[in-house]
């Protein structure tokens, strides 16, 4: 499936089953007016969702007002999404309108509707019901234009039936849900959202992008992104600002992510201890130290003799790396980065894992 463009720094990207009947469900709703209920765990494409919806709409030469009702107190969110009238409290000192007005003749995001308070509940469903706001301190009634997408994190059906979110404007906001998966359901998506962003941030660097090895993309692959597309972003985003060897190796990438991967960093392949074929006597300790060399030697190789990233591929302290590196006599068989000679990439990596 070919990405859904809007503009160029907003896309939505997917090529999964699951994304490709959100995208036939909004191609579907484009032209309706309903309100549109996206829900999905955090990091998912909500927002980026509710401006896809927007843009492919009639409305789409009107405002698109983002509000996220987690960031405002119970008695905010009213004067912030309804505005307020020159002395309505407390250091209203001029009329405001709310995003509500500001919306006109667009669409609201009402993001995190899962964090509205109950007062405030009762407050919206009276606008769904409506379309008509009152200014807080006002007395006049304003008629609204606006098409409402609300999202959010939490199962709301869930949250009625805990008593938490009121049932009729849970039915009033679900006229057309939109459910996006969490990113660990739909894994073909990986790739095509690591391309996506490793565009974006080499091209906004002024470089074109690299190769990238198979173990980096395994290690995407495999790891469960709780963050999801968001956390995706940002570790391309990182690699951008930190890869400069030509291509995207393992050492480009976050210790942690490479971790949790569960990955085996295998370029080049981590070395396995071989056993003895018969039943002879072996010198446990010099085995040891001989796999500890190799060990060593092959998290050297795989950050390109960068110590702090070697460290961190073996999980323990840059200067207990030093000493075993000093024990097992590998300092000349290593071209080593050291804190002296930091390169750009190197610092980056520092700063970030220290
Ligand atoms: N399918 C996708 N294609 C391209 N970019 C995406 C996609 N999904 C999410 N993104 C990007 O990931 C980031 C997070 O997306 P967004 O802010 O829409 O998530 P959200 O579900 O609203 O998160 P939160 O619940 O934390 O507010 C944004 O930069 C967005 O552009
Ligand atoms: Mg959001």
């Amino acid at each position: 499936m070919t990405p859904v463009a809007l503009s160029l720094d907003s896309v939505v990207v997917g090529r999964s089953a699951r994304m490709r009947a959100v995208f036939e469900f909004l191609r579907v709703i484009g032209n309706s007016d309903s309100t549109v209920l996206v829900t999905g765990e955090s990091g998912t494409g909500k927002e980026v969702t509710a401006t896809l919806i927007h843009q492919s709409s009639r409305r789409k030469h009107h405002p698109f007002v983002a509000v996220s009702c987690a960031l405002f107190s119970e008695t905010l969110i009213e004067s912030e999404l309804f505005g307020h009238e020159r002395g309505a409290f407390t250091g209203a000192i001029k009329d405001r309108p709310g995003r509500f007005e500001l919306a006109e003749g667009g669409t609201i995001f009402l993001d995190d509707i899962d964090d509205v308070p109950m007062s405030m509940q009762v407050k919206l469903l009276r606008v769904l019901q409506n379309r008509t706001i009152e200014r807080l301190g006002g007395t006049r009634t304003v008629p609204v234009n606006v098409r409402i997408i609300a999202g959010s994190k939490r199962d709301l059906k869930q949250m009625v039936a805990d008593g938490k979110f009121r049932e009729d404007l849970y039915y009033r906001l679900n006229v057309l849900p939109v459910a996006l998966p969490p990113l660990r359901e739909r894994r073909e998506d990986i790739p095509v959202l690591m391309q996506h962003f490793l565009e974006r941030y080499f091209r906004r660097a002024g470089e074109d992008v690299p190769e990238i090895s198979p173990a980096v993309q395994q290690a995407f692959m495999r790891y469960g992104w709780p963050g999801n597309v968001r956390e995706l972003e940002n570790a391309c985003e990182r690699i951008a600002q930190t890869c400069t060897c030509g291509t995207v190796r393992v050492g480009c990438m976050s210790a942690g992510i490479l971790f949790r991967a569960g990955s085996q960093p295998a370029d080049p392949a981590l070395p396995a201890p071989s056993l003895p074929q018969q039943a002879a006597p072996i010198a446990l300790d010099d085995r040891l130290r001989e796999l500890e060399s190799n060990l060593i030697s092959w998290a050297l190789k795989v950050s390109n003799g960068n110590k702090s990233r070697a460290a961190e591929l073996l999980q323990i302290k840059r200067s207990t790396l030093g000493d075993r590196i000093a024990r097992c006599g590998l300092g000349r068989s290593h071209h080593l980065v050291e804190d002296v000679d930091l390169s750009h990439e190197d610092a980056g990596a520092i700063e970030q894992h220290a």
